[in-house]
């Protein structure tokens, strides 16, 4: 039998449940025997396997069914089994901030200022917007100029403009090794082509960028210098410096996410301070107010400002004018500011719960913040893991699907922002539960 079908005998026992995510499959010399083939075609059987994005090898422990989600799918496990305990997706909402926003939003809706609101919004959004934005994001000694400010309706549709601005298709775009998935989606969905660049304790290391360069030009990089999404991990200043060296040396466009940097109250400045011309420095208000009260903000260095609202306009990606008015008036009004101060009050409770019960095991877990990142020791697999906390009723994130590239590590987003605090301590003790008990463990239903 041809290799080709051995494999699609064995997609089809995937597919039919026949063989279950995690499952590990029999080494190679006992499926060929089994078979009377040669050990060479089951290796090519189960490299064909790999190929398709259907199986995972791990050198030394063999060939293991990955969970049924392609490595860009998203919003994940939630989507199928809406009912799970949620400590997937990161999205903050404080249970009294609905008054809070009601109270301000009334006030807008009284104003003069809803006929403004009817008509289009443009990406450049009005000169009041501009400033009340390029105010609202200055940190530490960066001051992000006014007419440097441009709109679009979330965070994900500016990085998507961002990317299509810098890049055409085929042109390779370097990302952490682990990052924001959308963002990967995106770049692949644009036909670019996602480098991975290996990352340390400080973030996305600039020699591994620079090898990436060197060896096949790229046309830019996607970056989350502060609280980071996955690992948790904030560039420090030096780091910042070097990569922003890089940038002036090789002309490169950084597209920088500050997404999560509202969580950091003592983060060093944004990567765009350091060397403004070279990068498109993203924000939005998804997590620091919610993600259905939310646009998407950019700051854009002078000489790309035409061609990034020139996407923006082309992607047809700008907010409508009530949700740009909305949060300009949430902005202005202080009430996004206060809300960062309690959800930054709220996260450290939260992220101190887990590191507390999470402690017998390898968690990076920052002073503030929303999720954690958990290494698994073996013989547990990121995905096994996944599924044994599915079974127990919880929903997380196997870094597979953060991955660019092929070997993933073996580790998961544990999100903390969801359930109530009594909650989510119940959940963590599973969870604990579960990593110590180890794959074999059978489940308490
Ligand atoms: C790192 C990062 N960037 C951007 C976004 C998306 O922002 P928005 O909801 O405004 O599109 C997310 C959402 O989870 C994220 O994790």
């Amino acid at each position: 039998m041809d290799y080709r079908q051995l494999a699609d005998q064995m997609a089809r026992d995937i597919e039919t449940g026949r063989l279950k995510p995690g499952q590990q499959l029999p080494p190679q010399r006992r499926y060929a025997w089994d078979r009377g083939i040669a050990v060479s075609t089951a290796s090519r059987a189960y490299a064909e396997l790999v190929r398709r994005g259907l199986a995972m090898g791990e050198v030394g422990r063999g060939t293991f069914v990955r969970a049924k989600m392609p490595p860009t799918s998203w919003p994940g496990v939630l989507a199928d089994s809406p009912s799970l305990l949620d400590l997937e997706r990161v999205w903050p909402i404080l249970p009294h901030q609905s008054r809070m926003i009601a109270d301000c939003l009334r006030a807008l809706l009284r104003d003069a200022s809803l006929d403004a609101m009817q008509t289009l919004a443009i990406p450049e959004g009005d000169s009041q917007q501009r400033a009340i934005v390029a105010r609202f994001l200055r940190r530490n000694s960066w001051q992000p100029q006014a007419d440097a400010i441009t709109f679009a309706g979330s965070g994900r549709q500016a990085i998507g403009a961002a990317l299509a601005a810098i890049a055409k298709p085929g042109d390779r775009i370097g990302f952490e090794a682990l990052t924001y998935p959308m963002a990967k989606a995106m770049a692949l969905q644009c036909g670019l082509v996602p480098v991975p660049i290996e990352m340390d304790e400080h973030g996305m290391s600039v020699a591994a960028l620079e090898a990436a360069h060197a060896s096949q030009r790229l046309a830019g990089i996607y970056v989350q210098p502060t609280m980071h999404n996955p690992t948790t991990r904030t560039m420090p200043v030096e780091r910042r410096i070097d990569l922003a060296r890089f940038l002036e040396a090789t002309g490169l466009i950084a597209i920088e996410d500050g997404i999560y940097s509202y969580l950091e109250a003592q983060a060093p400045p944004p990567l765009a301070s350091y060397t403004p011309n070279r990068v498109i420095f993203i924000e939005s208000l998804s997590k620091r107010v919610a993600p259905g009260m939310s646009v998407g903000m950019l700051v854009l260095p002078p000489p790309l400002y035409d061609q990034v609202v020139l996407s923006l306009r082309a992607r047809a990606v700008a907010p409508n004018g009530l949700a740009l008015a909305a949060v300009c008036r949430l902005i202005s009004d202080g009430l996004v500011d206060e809300l960062t101060v309690q959800k930054r009050a709220d996260a450290t409770q939260r992220v101190r719960l887990a590191a507390e019960m999470l402690a017998p095991l390898k968690i990076s877990a920052p002073g503030c913040g929303y999720h954690v990142w958990l290494e698994l020791d073996d013989p547990w697999r990121a995905e096994t893991f996944v599924a044994a906390c599915v079974k127990r009723g919880i929903a997380m994130t196997a870094a597979p699907i953060f991955h660019v590239g092929r070997a993933s590590p073996n580790a998961v987003r544990i999100a903390l922002a969801s359930p109530p605090l009594a909650t989510l301590r119940a959940a963590l003790a599973v969870v604990l539960q579960v990593a110590l008990g180890g794959p074999d463990a059978p489940a308490t239903e």
